[in-house]
């Protein structure tokens, strides 16, 4: 054997594992619920035919996205290693496993990338978390500069964020991503569950549960509503980077993975949909108070203004309740973003760990550093890289990457190799309904359709 590979024993030996169940269904979901569930899914759902959006993301999600997810659950838990050096191990030939290296290279960047903006957006969310506090305290020009959106600020609080990140990371699956995905997650169903029955307790609330719930099916067959929708899905699974394929990797042999994986779709798109039960009626409650919320264009309030600027007058307009609304709300933002956080992380981090035989706590923290020097890039450029980055990021490469993971797990691999692989935690899985229709599915129509949806949008 040789050293490298002696090398790559012994530390894939050290490999973390999620000790239980319950660990991975909160760490997957952790992963996958994040400000792209309390935010991106209801202001998308408003600004897209509301009930008819809502519709079309769940069946998007479930027919989609579910099967893009379980194509890299499968890979993940099957090769026991990080993106590149999986689409390696189930490459037969030369050529395939050079492509596999590229493709999961540039899965490892995107998901890097993805970390730069979503620690800057998430940097927001911590200050103002602190700021109810030192309003309280009556620190206003303290107060004033957490929330103005100074130069300073950003790259304070970007850095902050990464370094909860790293903190969390560094302690490794079990004792850093089971544990605080087990802490946080049932704290963060807590906050909105309880800001939701408060808000909708409000007047002009169910104004905006109406706009929410009611379906304009006119839009239904909109492209606009279409390649919105997946986009979401994808975002909101984190998809195609290979987040979901490391955290598989680190789950045990005997469970079974279809059900894992529905359970993960299913706890996400709940929580989208419940968060919309917050942020619309929100929305409309700041309404009945005098504020405005449409934005110059004269559609519905959407981006930052909405969260940093309508929300917070709500709060502030609420008295001594509101402060502790927007405590708990800036809290439950903070936390969502967290454990999505830390998969992104994960994604480079073992990647160095394996495949330079680095030690888990300087991966982290030179990982952590890279990271926070390509924000502050963008912090510093905001208008012209942000937007950029989101859209090079989620728009395109993540779907593109998604279809390249489904074709290496149809195309490139095994059909027996992932018969054996599910069938270690479902022994009777080649006589259910998932063997019957996913095989397929994912070898032709899911590649079919997220190209479809694709060129849509690369045309648009
Ligand atoms: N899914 C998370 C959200 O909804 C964000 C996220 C975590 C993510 N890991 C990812 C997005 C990987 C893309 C790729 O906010």
């Amino acid at each position: 054997m040789s050293a490298a590979s002696e090398r790559t024993m012994s530390m894939s030996s050290q490999r973390g594992v999620f000790s239980s169940k319950t660990g991975f269904i909160l760490a997957a979901s952790g992963s996958a619920v994040g400000l792209g569930n309390i935010w991106g899914f209801p202001t998308n759902a408003a600004e897209n035919g509301g009930g008819a959006f809502v519709l079309m993301y769940f069946v998007l999600a479930f027919c989609l996205a579910y099967p893009a997810l379980m194509a890299e659950l499968i890979i993940g838990r099957h090769t026991k290693a990080n993106m590149v050096h999986a689409l390696q191990i189930i490459s037969p030939g030369r050529t395939s496993k050079i492509f596999g290296t590229l493709t999961g290279g540039y899965g490892i960047l995107v998901a890097s990338l993805i970390l730069s903006f979503y620690s800057i957006v998430a940097g927001w969310m911590l200050a103002y978390l602190l700021e109810p506090l030192t309003t309280l305290a009556g620190l206003d020009d303290l107060s004033d500069w957490l929330t103005g959106n100074s130069i300073a600020r950003n790259l304070l609080f970007t850095g902050l964020f990464l370094v909860l990140t790293c903190s969390v990371i560094a302690a490794g699956v079990e004792h850093g991503i089971e544990k605080w995905s087990c802490r946080l997650m049932p704290a963060l169903l807590l906050m909105l569950a309880g800001l939701i029955v408060y808000v909708l307790m409000q007047p002009g609330a169910i104004t905006g549960l109406k706009l929410y719930l009611i379906p304009d099916f006119s839009q239904l067959g909109d492209p606009k509503l279409i390649i919105s929708a997946l986009g979401q899905a994808f975002f909101s699974l984190s998809l195609g980077v290979g987040t979901m394929l490391i955290y598989g990797s680190y789950l045990r042999p005997e469970e079974n993975l279809p059900a894992m994986g529905a359970i993960v779709t299913l706890v996400d798109s709940s929580v989208a949909f419940l968060a919309g039960l917050l942020v619309l009626p929100a929305l409309f409650v700041a309404q009945q108070q005098g504020l405005n919320i449409y934005s110059e264009s004269g559609s519905l309030m959407a981006g930052p203004d909405l969260i940093f600027q309508t929300l917070p007058a709500l709060f502030a307009g609420m008295g001594k309740v509101g402060t502790l609304i927007a405590l708990v709300f800036f809290a439950l933002m903070s936390i969502a973003a967290l454990t999505s956080s830390i998969s992104m992380l994960e994604v480079p981090v073992s990647f160095t760990i394996e495949n330079h035989a680095t030690r888990r706590r300087s991966a982290t923290w030179l990982a952590g550093i890279a990271i926070f020097a390509v924000s502050a890039v963008i912090v510093v450029n905001f208008t012209a890289l942000f937007g950029l980055v989101v859209t090079l990021t989620t728009e395109y490469s993540q779907p593109l990457l998604g279809l390249l993971l489904c074709v290496f797990a149809t195309w490139v691999w095994h059909r027996d190799m992932i018969l054996e692989e599910i069938r270690s935690g479902h022994p009777e899985v080649e006589y259910s309904l998932f063997w019957k229709i996913w095989p397929g599915y994912a070898k032709y129509c899911c590649p079919l359709l997220i190209a479809l949806v694709l060129s849509q949008s690369l045309s648009g």
